[in-house]
């Protein structure tokens, strides 16, 4: 099990998450819930808790806590602290961002679970995104790592961008340079800067830097294309998302893209998308008919 060597760091670093939660509770007592009948006492943080508790891989967490060992071994060194709040970080952004992701998919589950705007409504799913992403944040400068805040920031915005140039794209025929452009944005960005920025704090040379950053990228461009083919063929219960939800909103990825290719028939059904709202049984009938394999 790859998991085993860094099992103990990984529910630390869980432990750390819900710790933040804890530590702030007393903040959002007073935050006015959507519903009048919710307890505001404890609302928000049963927001942040419902978020937390989902089946989540900590996929990037891993790969900081392996690349650390790695670089250990090579004689770099770091205070084990450091990397262990540079994980929650990382892992704060991401939820940050998985929230507002669900928001804009209108997803309605995440990790197996209600998603947060499914249960919770829009506008307390955009808080809590708000705020995750602001903790960690300030976790940088809490941890003595400060020193990467600004590159943190600028991987929000690469976050923000591949999301927006996703939203343009919708319901169009674009090309597989057009996706791999909007995933390296949305996804590939994020791993190789985890990559790279481990290398950062462990004082690695520049072009070790350009390695970690280069394979930590193309990990996640594969990462990203499985999800998206899994948006096809997997089945909810395993994947812990909804199915079909990309094409039904428009959003082309690589598996339409390619079918485009040898059924140009497929590019006009995205024009009839748009226009039509059509219910994912009748969405799988039709591309029953083509070979998505
Ligand atoms: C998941 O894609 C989404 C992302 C990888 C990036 C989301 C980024 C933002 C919403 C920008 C704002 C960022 C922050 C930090 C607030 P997907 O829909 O293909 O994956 P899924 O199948 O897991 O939903
Ligand atoms: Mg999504």
């Amino acid at each position: 099990n790859c998991f085993s060597l860094i099992s103990n760091d990984l529910e630390i670093i869980k432990d750390n998450i819900l710790g933040i939660i804890n530590k702030y509770q007393q903040e959002f007592i007073n935050i006015k819930a959507d519903k009048d009948e919710i307890d505001t006492k404890d609302f928000f943080i049963n927001v942040l808790k419902h978020s937390l508790e989902g089946n989540g891989k900590m996929i990037r967490p891993t790969f900081i806590l392996y690349i650390n060992r790695m670089l250990m071994e090579r004689g770099h060194k770091i205070e084990k602290k450091k990397i262990l709040n540079f994980c929650v970080s990382v892992e704060l952004t991401h939820l940050a961002s998985l929230i507002h992701d669900d928001i804009i998919d209108e997803a309605n589950i995440r990790r197996g679970k209600d998603s947060c705007n499914h249960k919770f409504g829009n506008k307390i799913a955009v808080l809590l995104g708000d705020y995750l992403i602001t903790e960690g944040t300030k976790l940088l400068f809490e941890a003595g790592i400060e020193n990467i805040v600004c590159d943190s920031i600028s991987l929000t915005q690469r976050l923000i961008r591949g999301e927006v140039n996703e939203i343009k794209n919708c319901y169009k025929k674009i090309g597989f340079n057009t996706y791999l452009n909007y995933i390296s944005d949305k996804t590939a960005y994020f791993v190789g800067w985890i990559f790279k920025m481990t290398g950062v704090l462990m004082n690695c040379d520049k072009e070790y830097l350009e390695v970690l950053d280069m394979l930590g990228h193309h990990i996640g461009l594969v990462f990203q294309i499985t999800d998206d083919i899994l948006d096809y063929q997997g089945l909810e219960n395993l994947t812990g998302k909804p199915v079909l939800n990309d094409l039904i909103k428009g959003i082309v990825t690589a598996p339409y893209i390619f079918a485009m290719e040898e059924n140009p028939d497929l590019s006009s059904y995205l024009l009839f998308l748009e226009k039509h709202s059509i219910k994912k049984e009748e969405l799988r009938k039709k591309l029953d008919k083509y070979d998505f394999n």
